[in-house]
């Protein structure tokens, strides 16, 4: 019986609306997991997401002064590239981290939105790497990217990007 209560609790605990967030407690369960298991290597993954958003929007990397200038076919090699890139993948898992504390979440989110407006990088920027992002995940996370799954990231997404643009905003 015990144990059944325990199902039970577990199973309504997951289904709970984190009001915050916007995302049930299994939602962000499995952006958190997925996330775990992708961010083991943060310079891989930042390098495919990066180098893609430069490809597609190549205007983009001549903000970056330390490797404007170097050929997209060697910037994957390139120490300065790879450095940033695990610097976006790992602030993006501060913010999946701290979604225990949605106001912690959200001074992270202020800190480095901050300083890219303070820089001349625009909400439409942020929306397309959004995008891009929502493109590249189902190779990302392969076969772990389930429905759910994806409606879950979709949430996050949207949340995290909403904020950015409030910022914007203020
Ligand atoms: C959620 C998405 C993003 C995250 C988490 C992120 C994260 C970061 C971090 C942690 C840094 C280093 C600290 C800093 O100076 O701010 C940085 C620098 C920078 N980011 Fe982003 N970024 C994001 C999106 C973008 C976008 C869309 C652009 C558009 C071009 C961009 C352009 C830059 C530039 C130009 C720098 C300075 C690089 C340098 O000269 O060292 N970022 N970003």
């Amino acid at each position: 019986m015990a144990l059944f209560r325990n199902l039970f609790d577990f199973v309504l605990n997951d289904n709970k609306l984190d009001e915050k967030l916007g995302l049930t407690e299994k939602q962000k369960r499995l952006v958190q997991n997925t996330w775990a298991t992708i961010r083991k290597d943060e310079v891989s993954v930042g390098v495919t997401l990066v180098l893609a958003y430069f490809k597609q929007y190549p205007e983009a990397q001549k903000e970056f002064k330390p490797f404007k200038d170097v050929p997209l076919d060697e910037l994957s090699k390139n120490k300065r590239f790879q450095a940033h890139c695990a610097n976006i993948v790992a602030t993006l898992g501060k913010l999946i981290e701290q979604m225990h504390d949605p106001e912690l979440m959200e001074a992270t989110l202020i800190n480095f939105t901050e300083k890219h407006k303070n820089r001349g990088q625009t909400p439409k920027q942020f929306e397309e790497l959004k995008q891009l992002m929502l493109e590249l995940f189902p190779s990302l996370f392969g076969k772990q990217y389930t429905s759910d799954v994806q409606e879950a990231w979709k949430k996050t997404l949207d949340l995290i990007f909403t904020k950015i643009n409030q910022v914007y905003a203020d």
